[in-house]
């Protein structure tokens, strides 16, 4: 093993963005313990998969990285090196010690309740392997600490912080209430702290997460239970933090305050990432999701009315049990009637312990990949359509980090779009005017709209 001081941590994280946060917070934890960072398996004292139980996909990935992992734990054995292997996240949490029956070579499976329990486990998982899925009764973010301004600077200007954790929603298609446990909201004081320090380090945007962030009731400063709303405004007042965005919302939480804010908070981004999965009342029902079809579409009409301008993406499922032509007609109905700007959609995939998995009603493979097929072909057309519209218009970048050309530097558009442009000297970290002049393969294209060509193209 590495002299202390010395060591090295690859962390590789599936799933949604909860999991880029933990994995931030597991190197948070591991960084006193002396261990880096590193891109490299091959180099690395300890491995941690922080996986994803979503789809079985996601979790069959893990058995295949961890096969490659063996292999280079062997490599590294016979150089007469360590290698300690962990597997967190949702299929450790939902998986348990079946991981350790399946994979060979698994020092440690950690669900994401015990990430700040880690060196104690590590410690323990040298003499034995440790299954540790427990929700433990203190809550980890009181004993995480925090990254270092340096880490944070590597880590860039935008930032993701935990705001809410776990769903008592339990849609008859999802392993999360199952994974992440029940909905626990963070106090605000704690949050706020947290961005406060991640502001002063060089971030400029927070994206506050939830599994479903606009259900937040924490804590607040006063005392009192504050709302997803609430907290944001005080967000805003945190000096350096210039945009706030949040993510996942479910329809049923989107009050009217939260909605309010997208037009009358500056530091609100015009983006709103609102999940539907299906636009067919009788799925929407089967799934649990206790709001209609019509319900979703007033949302939308008022989050417009708020934010005209606002780019709205949303999640899909295709092939739910019971899910006939008609209904899959009302998504793409509901689909031509929005307009997103994005979105993901997925055939569904049952899950063990969902209800939905036990329904007779299994939607044939070839029907789901059909109807997956044709609904991403619109949702692209409008993904393009919307892109296209931004030609011409000049949006605010904040600047992310260098292009791929010289002098090139590469941000986000207020609607989340990727902008490349020639830099004229702009930094990461400033928010410049850009005019968007075309489309690229993966970004919009566009030049500095506040200086004058000559120079920008210096
Ligand atoms: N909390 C969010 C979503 C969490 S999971 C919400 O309530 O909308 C992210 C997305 O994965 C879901 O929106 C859904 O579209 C998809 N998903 C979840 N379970 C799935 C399953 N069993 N099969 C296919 N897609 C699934
Ligand atoms: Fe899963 Fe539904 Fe909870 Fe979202 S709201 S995490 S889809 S159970
Ligand atoms: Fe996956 Fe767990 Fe996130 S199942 S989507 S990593 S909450």
């Amino acid at each position: 093993m590495a002299q202390d001081g010395n060591r090295k941590v690859y962390v590789k994280s599936y799933g949604c963005q909860m999991n880029v946060y933990d994995a931030q917070r597991m190197a948070d934890v591991l960084a006193p313990e002396g261990y880096v960072e590193t891109g490299e398996v091959g180099e690395a004292d300890l491995v941690v998969l922080n996986t994803c139980h979503i789809r079985e996909k996601a979790a069959e990935k893990v058995y295949s990285e961890l096969g490659r992992v063996r292999e280079m734990r062997r490599e590294r054995e016979a150089g007469g090196a360590g290698m300690q292997v962990v597997v967190a996240g949702c299929v450790a949490q939902a998986e348990g010690p079946e991981i350790l029956r399946r994979a060979k070579g698994v020092d440690l499976v950690v669900g994401p309740q015990s990430y700040h329990r880690l060196p104690e486990l590590l410690a323990e998982a040298r003499r034995r392997p440790v299954v540790d899925t427990e929700f433990p009764a203190e809550s980890k973010f009181d004993a995480l600490p925090q990254a270092t301004p340096e880490r944070t600077r590597q880590r860039g200007v935008s930032a993701f912080v935990t705001v809410q954790e776990g769903c008592d929603k339990f849609c008859t298609f999802c392993v999360v209430p199952y994974t992440r446990g029940a909905e626990v909201s963070r106090p605000a004081a704690a949050i706020l702290t947290e961005i406060a320090r991640l502001a002063a380090a060089g971030v400029r945007e927070v994206s506050l997460l939830g599994q479903n962030v606009n259900g937040y009731h924490g804590e607040g400063l006063d005392g009192a239970d504050w709302s997803l709303a609430r907290l944001i405004r005080r967000v805003a007042e945190v000096p350096g933090i210039d945009r706030i965005r949040y993510t996942t919302s479910h329809p049923r939480d989107m009050d009217g305050e939260l909605i309010a804010l997208h037009g009358d908070l500056p530091a609100m981004m015009p983006y709103l990432h609102l999940p539907v999965q299906s636009g067919s009342d009788a799925i929407l029902s089967a799934m649990n999701r206790k709001h209609g079809r019509d319900e979703y579409l007033r949302i939308i009409d008022q989050v417009r009315a708020a934010r005209p301008d606002i780019a709205v993406s949303s999640d899909f499922i295709v092939g739910f049990p019971g899910e006939t032509d008609a209904d899959f007609r009302d998504t793409m109905d509901l689909v031509e009637r929005v307009g997103f700007a994005g979105a993901f959609s997925f055939k569904y995939s049952p899950r063990p312990g969902t209800p939905a998995a036990d329904n007779a009603a299994q939607v044939p493979e070839g029907v789901k990949a059909a109807r997956l097929a044709e609904l991403q072909a619109l949702l692209d057309r409008q993904l393009k359509a919307y892109n296209a519209a931004t030609v011409g218009r000049t949006v605010d970048v904040l600047v992310e980090k260098a292009g791929r050309h010289p002098g090139q530097m590469v941000g986000k558009s207020p609607y989340l779009q990727p902008v490349a442009f020639e830099g004229g000297g702009a930094q990461i970290g400033d928010i410049v005017p850009v005019r968007v002049t075309a489309l690229g393969t993966y970004s919009l294209l566009g030049e500095r709209a506040d200086i004058e060509p000559e120079r920008a193209t210096a």
